[in-house]
C-alpha cells in the first residue's frame, strides 16, 4: 500500500514538472462566461449570461458572484475593470447597454444604451488614461463605434466618413472581448469575421489570410505585443466554431503591421476564440476544443488541455493568467 502511494506521488510530481497547467477554480451552473478583466495578481473580474458578474480579490481562491439587478436576461460579453471597486460591463443587444459599478459590483449604473434595430456590441478596449472604445457589428455601412474619455462613465457614438464600410455578411464575433486591441496611444485595431474576415487599421480594411466565407468562420481575436525594443507582433486566431477541431487557417501572425501575414509551423489545435500575449514570446490561446501555448511568438503551438474555455486574459499589471468559459468555469494558468 505504502509503495503505491509513493509511486503515485512520483507520477504526480512528473506531471507537474512537465509544463503549463490549468487549475479549475470555480464552476457556476448555466452561466457562459466570455468577459474577463484581470487587474493584477489579486483582482480579476468575469462577466457572462444571465446578468452574471464575478470577482476575486484574493488571486482566484474565492469568487463573489453578482447578478446585475434589472439585467438578469442580459449577456455581458465584455468587462473592463480598473480596480476592485470600478468596472464597466457591456450587454450585446438589442438594446445594447453599458453599465458601470463604483462600489465593487454591489450596484450598477446604466451609462449608455442604444436600441437601434440590429445593434450588437462585440468588445471594448481601454487605454491607461481612461480613453476607451466599444465596437459593434456594422449598422448600414461601417462598424458601430462609441467612445469614452472618463473610464466608461460617459460614452458618445463615433462616426467617421473616412471609415470604410463592411461587406455583406461581414461582422464581428463577440466571443471574448478581444477583437479590438490598442496598437498605440489612441489607436486601435479591429478584426472582423463571417463571410469576410479582415483587419481594420487606420480606418481602412485589410485582407486576412484566415478561414472565412460562412457565418461561423473567421477571426475571433487579436493580440498585439508592442513594447520596444522588441519588434511589434500581431497574432490573430479564429477558425470555424461549427468545426472546432479543425486547424485549417485558424491562426496567423505578422511582424510588420499586417503587410505580410505568416502561418504558424504548428497552428493551435482547433478553433480558438481568444489569444493573449503573456510576454514578448509567450502566448496562450483558448477555444471550445482546448488550450494551446506558444513560446516563440506564435510560430509553434502546443496543446496543453482539451478543456473548453472562451476567454484567457493576463493581469494588466502582474503575471497571473485566468481562463473562463461555459458552465461558469474559471481557471488559472500556471506557467512555471
Ligand atoms: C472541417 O474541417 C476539415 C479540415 O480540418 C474539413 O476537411 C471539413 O470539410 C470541415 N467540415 C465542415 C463541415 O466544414
Amino acid at each position: 500500500m505504502r509503495s503505491i502511494i509513493v509511486i503515485t506521488g512520483l507520477l504526480f510530481a512528473f506531471t507537474l514538472a512537465s509544463g503549463q497547467q490549468i487549475q479549475v477554480l470555480e464552476k457556476k451552473g448555466m452561466v457562459s462566461l466570455r468577459g474577463m478583466s484581470v487587474v493584477d495578481d489579486q483582482v480579476a473580474w468575469v462577466s457572462g449570461t444571465h446578468g452574471a458578474v464575478a470577482k476575486t480579490t484574493d488571486g482566484g481562491k474565492t469568487w463573489k458572484w453578482f447578478q446585475v439587478k434589472g439585467f438578469e436576461k442580459n449577456d455581458f460579453r465584455d468587462i473592463e475593470a480598473f480596480d476592485e471597486k470600478t468596472a464597466v460591463i457591456m450587454a450585446v443587444g438589442e438594446p445594447a447597454y453599458i453599465l458601470k459599478t463604483f462600489n465593487g459590483g454591489e450596484s450598477w449604473k446604466l451609462v449608455y444604451s442604444d436600441s437601434t434595430k440590429g445593434i450588437f456590441l462585440d468588445a471594448m478596449e481601454f487605454w491607461d488614461n481612461g480613453n476607451g472604445i466599444v465596437v459593434g457589428d456594422p449598422v448600414d455601412g461601417p462598424i458601430y463605434v462609441a467612445r469614452t474619455d472618463d473610464y466608461g462613465t460617459s460614452w458618445e457614438r463615433y462616426t467617421s466618413k473616412k471609415m470604410s464600410p463592411a461587406e455583406k455578411g461581414e461582422a464581428m464575433f463577440a466571443s471574448s472581448g478581444t477583437n479590438i486591441r490598442k496598437l498605440s496611444n489612441l489607436e486601435a485595431v479591429v478584426v472582423s469575421g463571417g463571410m469576410r474576415s479582415r483587419l481594420l487599421i487606420h480606418e481602412k480594411w485589410m485582407e486576412l489570410p484566415i478561414i472565412q466565407g460562412s457565418e461561423t468562420s473567421g477571426a475571433n481575436s487579436l493580440a498585439i505585443w508592442n513594447v520596444p525594443p522588441r519588434k511589434l507582433n500581431m497574432v490573430v486566431v479564429g477558425g470555424d466554431f461549427k468545426n472546432d477541431s479543425s486547424s485549417t487557417k485558424n491562426c496567423i501572425w505578422s511582424n510588420d503591421l499586417g503587410k505580410r501575414w505568416n502561418s504558424p509551423a504548428v497552428p493551435p489545435h482547433g478553433y480558438r476564440s481568444c489569444v493573449e500575449f503573456i510576454t514578448a514570446d509567450r502566448l496562450v490561446t483558448c477555444g471550445t476544443s482546448g488550450i494551446d501555448v506558444s513560446e516563440d511568438g506564435g510560430k509553434n503551438w502546443r496543446l496543453i488541455s482539451t478543456e473548453s474555455f472562451h476567454v484567457c486574459r493576463k493581469a494588466k499589471s502582474g503575471r497571473s493568467v485566468f481562463l473562463a468559459g461555459a458552465n461558469g468555469r474559471i481557471a488559472k494558468l500556471d506557467w512555471p
